[in-house]
């Protein structure tokens, strides 16, 4: 079964608030969704390994450890999953970035494949799927089984703000899969938006209606 974290710190708490606000525009929500994507890699990255390594400080030699090259591809799906890869590459710069282009169908609501690039290697890294909005979880469950197709199958999803309804089916249609999220909400509208939410995640971040 998939593990769920819920990363409710005091900081993504407070900066999510002002997302959620009506009133908030596009610059400042773009840049709180890039500082809560940075505050989100510190739990999302806590089980990778570690190798000890020797290091000689101006006073002593010491053992210490460092990461022990394990390969990550960051994979935001388009258009809204943009908005979390600034953050969560500047922390791990030496990332590849692909992308999946999927948007959801207004009228069935299922998710349509327009677009993937991702990195050569991709099927040896750990990849980190980025979507603010896991709301039916159709799209986030197209795009991991798109990697799944593609040999890829070390792979988390990392969203703002999850439904249950979201959680529930990528749990029962890739429960190999972790979620990460700053906030769990309560249930879906009659048009499948997160309610409360934030609205239109994209719109919001590009200034697009
Ligand atoms: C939003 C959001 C997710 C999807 C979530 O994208 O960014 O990708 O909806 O909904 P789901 O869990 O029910 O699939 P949208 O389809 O609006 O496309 P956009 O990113 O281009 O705005
Ligand atoms: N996509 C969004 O951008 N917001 C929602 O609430 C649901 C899907």
């Amino acid at each position: 079964m998939s593990k769920v974290h819920v990363l409710n710190h005091p900081l993504i708490q407070h900066k999510l608030s002002i997302m959620r606000d009506k009133n908030t525009g596009t610059k400042e929500f773009r840049e709180l969704l890039d500082e809560i994507s940075m505050l989100m890699v510190y739990e999302v990255t806590r089980d990778l390994p570690t190798e000890e390594v020797e290091v000689e400080t101006p006073l002593a030699k010491m053992k210490t450890r460092s990461l022990s090259g394990i390969s990550i591809g960051i994979v935001p799906i388009l258009r809204a999953g943009l908005g979390m890869v600034n953050g969560i590459s500047s922390l791990i710069p030496n990332a590849k970035i692909g992308h999946i282009g999927l948007y959801r169908d207004p009228e069935t609501l299922e998710p349509v494949e327009y677009y993937c690039k991702l990195p050569l290697d991709a099927e040896q890294r750990l990849l980190l799927l980025l979507d603010p909005m896991l709301a039916t979880g159709g799209s986030a469950s197209a795009a991991i089984g798109f990697l799944k197709n593609r040999g890829c199958h070390n792979i988390k999803l990392v969203n703002l703000i999850a439904a249950p309804e979201g959680v529930a089916r990528i749990e029962k249609e890739h429960p190999d899969v972790n979620i990460y999220v700053a906030a769990m909400d309560e249930y879906l509208d009659e048009h499948a938006y997160i309610l409360p939410g934030l609205g239109d995640a994209g719109d919001r971040l590009f200034g697009t209606k």
